[in-house]
C-alpha cells in the first residue's frame, strides 16, 4: 500500500530547546535524479548501475511502474539498483494503471515518455497528486501528437497508442523542470528536431543525464533541442545527496545557536543551489568544502556554523532554483532580522499541497508573524523569538512536515505536526538522522 493511503497516520513532536546541531551526517539520495535514472535506465540499451538511489516512496513508486512496463529491475539494496535496459521500443504496455503515489515528477516525466509508445497507459496517484495540473504537460504533447486524456486537467491520466509523435518547438510558459523533461522525452520519440525554450532556468539533470547516456541534445542559452529516434546507451550513474533533503539541516544549523554540522556528498548543481545561495545572502554561514564532480553532476560536503540571519527580498531569479526549499526558508526567515519578502514564487500553490497557504496556517499557528501573497510571502523575523507550541497541519506534504520539525527546534516547548507519513516520500529516515546530529524530534503514530 501507498504510504500516502495508509490509515494511520503518524505525527511527529518537535520538543525544542534549540539543541545545537552537530557532527557529520549523509542525507538520502537526490529524488529528481533517481526517478530520471529509472526512466534512462529503462529505455537505453545494455545495464544501467544506480547507486546513491533514493529508497523513498516517490522514486519507488517510479521503479514499480516500470517493472510493470516490463523492465526489470534489481534492488534497491543500499541504494544499489540495476536497470536492465529495454531499447527504446522494449516496454510493454502494463496489465493495471501505473501508480505514481504522491510523485508529480513521475507522473509528468512518464506522460512524456509514455506519449511515443504503441500502447496505452494509465497513470493514477494518491489524493494529493490526483489535484495537481497536468495540461501544462498533456498540452504541448498535444501539439506533438500525442493523445492525452486528463479528467479536466488533473489525474488519472490516459495515454493512448501512438501514431507517430512530431517534434515541436515550443516555449514554456511556466518554469517548469517536469514540463521541460517531459517534452525531452517525448522528443526523443518524435520525428524530427524537438526544441523548448524555458523562460527561466530549471534543474537540468535530464539534460545533463540525456548526455551521460550519448544522446546528442544541443543547449543553447535558454533552449534546449534534441533529434527524435536516437539510440540511448547504459551507463553507470553516482547519485549524490539531495540538496533539497540538506536544506532541512542548512536552516536548522544556520538557526539554531552553536551548530556546526557538515553535510557530506550533497549535489551542488547550479540549477538546485538557490537555498545555499538565498541563505548566503541573508548571512548564513555555509562553506562549501571538497568541491569535486560526480557523474557529471558538481557534488560538495558543506559546513554550517550558527549565525544570525537578516531579512531580505530573494531575487526572483533565484526562485525556481530554490523552488522546493521555501517552506523551511520561510522558517529561517522568521528569526532573521528584519523583513524577508519572496515574490514570483505562485508554482508554490501546486505543489503537494498549497505550500504558500499551508505555511502561512502554520507559521501563524507558531506565532510567527508572516502574510501570504497571491505569488509569495512577507515575514516579519524575530532575531530573539521562539515559536508557540502549537499542532500543524502538514496536509501530507513531507516538506511541510519537514519544515516544521525544524521549527519545532525553536520552540519554547513543542509543536506536534500531523499527517507525517509522507516525509518517506523524499527522506526515508528522517527522524533518526535528524536525532543523531542533536534535533529534538520523536515519531508519534
Ligand atoms: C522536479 C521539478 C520541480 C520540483 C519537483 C521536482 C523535477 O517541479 O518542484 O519537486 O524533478 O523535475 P516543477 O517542474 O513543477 O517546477
Amino acid at each position: 500500500m501507498n504510504a500516502a493511503t495508509q490509515p494511520n497516520r503518524e505525527s511527529l513532536l518537535a520538543t525544542g530547546g534549540s539543541n545545537p546541531l552537530r557532527g557529520t551526517i549523509r542525507v538520502p539520495g537526490d529524488k529528481s535524479i533517481s526517478h530520471r535514472a529509472i526512466m534512462l535506465g529503462a529505455i537505453a540499451e545494455g545495464e544501467t548501475q544506480v547507486s546513491g538511489f533514493l529508497e523513498g516512496a516517490d522514486a519507488i513508486s517510479t521503479m514499480n511502474a516500470f517493472r510493470a512496463l516490463g523492465v526489470r529491475i534489481k534492488g534497491p539494496e543500499q541504494g544499489q539498483v540495476k536497470v536492465l535496459g529495454l531499447g527504446m521500443r522494449g516496454l510493454t504496455g502494463a496489465d493495471h494503471d501505473l501508480d505514481c503515489g504522491n510523485a508529480g515528477t513521475a507522473m509528468r516525466l512518464m506522460m512524456g515518455l509514455l506519449a511515443g509508445q504503441n500502447f496505452s497507459s494509465t497513470l493514477m496517484g494518491d489524493e494529493s497528486l490526483s489535484k495537481r495540473p497536468m495540461r501544462r504537460v498533456a498540452d504541448p504533447l498535444a501539439m506533438m501528437g500525442a493523445q492525452i486524456v486528463t479528467r479536466e486537467g488533473r489525474p488519472p491520466v490516459r495515454i493512448l497508442a501512438s501514431s507517430g509523435l512530431h517534434g515541436i518547438d515550443y516555449s514554456m510558459p511556466i518554469a517548469s523542470a517536469q514540463v521541460k523533461s517531459a517534452l525531452l522525452l517525448a522528443g526523443l520519440y518524435a520525428e524530427g528536431f524537438t526544441r523548448i525554450h524555458e523562460p527561466a532556468p530549471t534543474r537540468d539533470h535530464t539534460e545533463r543525464m540525456l548526455k551521460g547516456f550519448g544522446v546528442k541534445l544541443d543547449i543553447d542559452g535558454a533552449a534546449r533541442s534534441l533529434q527524435g529516434g536516437q539510440k540511448l546507451h547504459a551507463c553507470e550513474i553516482d547519485i549524490p545527496a539531495d540538496v533539497s533533503s540538506a536544506a532541512f539541516f542548512l536552516v536548522a544549523a544556520s538557526i539554531i545557536p552553536g551548530s556546526d554540522l557538515i553535510l557530506a556528498h550533497v549535489g551542488m548543481n547550479p540549477t538546485r543551489t538557490g537555498i545555499v545561495q538565498i541563505l548566503k545572502l541573508m548571512g548564513a554561514r555555509i562553506d562549501l568544502m571538497n568541491p569535486r564532480e560526480v557523474g557529471g553532476e558538481p557534488v560538495a560536503d558543506l559546513r554550517i556554523r550558527s549565525s544570525q540571519l537578516k531579512g531580505i527580498e530573494v531575487p526572483s531569479s533565484l526562485v525556481p532554483l530554490a523552488i522546493d526549499e521555501f517552506p523551511v526558508l520561510f522558517v529561517a526567515a522568521c528569526f532573521a532580522a528584519g523583513r524577508t519578502t519572496v515574490r514570483g514564487a505562485e508554482e508554490l500553490r501546486v505543489k503537494e499541497s498549497d505550500r504558500i497557504a499551508a505555511m502561512e496556517a502554520g507559521l501563524i499557528a507558531c506565532g510567527a508573524k508572516v502574510q501570504a501573497t497571491a505569488d509569495g510571502m512577507i515575514i516579519e523575523g524575530q532575531p530573539d523569538g521562539s515559536f508557540n507550541s502549537c499542532v500543524i497541519e502538514s496536509l501530507g506534504d513531507h516538506r511541510i512536515a519537514m519544515a516544521f520539525a525544524v521549527a519545532g527546534q525553536r520552540s519554547a516547548q513543542h509543536i506536534t505536526i500531523l499527517d507525517t507519513n509522507n516525509v518517506a516520500t523524499s527522506f526515508p529516515g528522517f527522524v533518526e538522522l535528524a536525532r543523531s546530529c542533536g534535533m529534538q524530534l520523536r515519531q508519534q503514530s
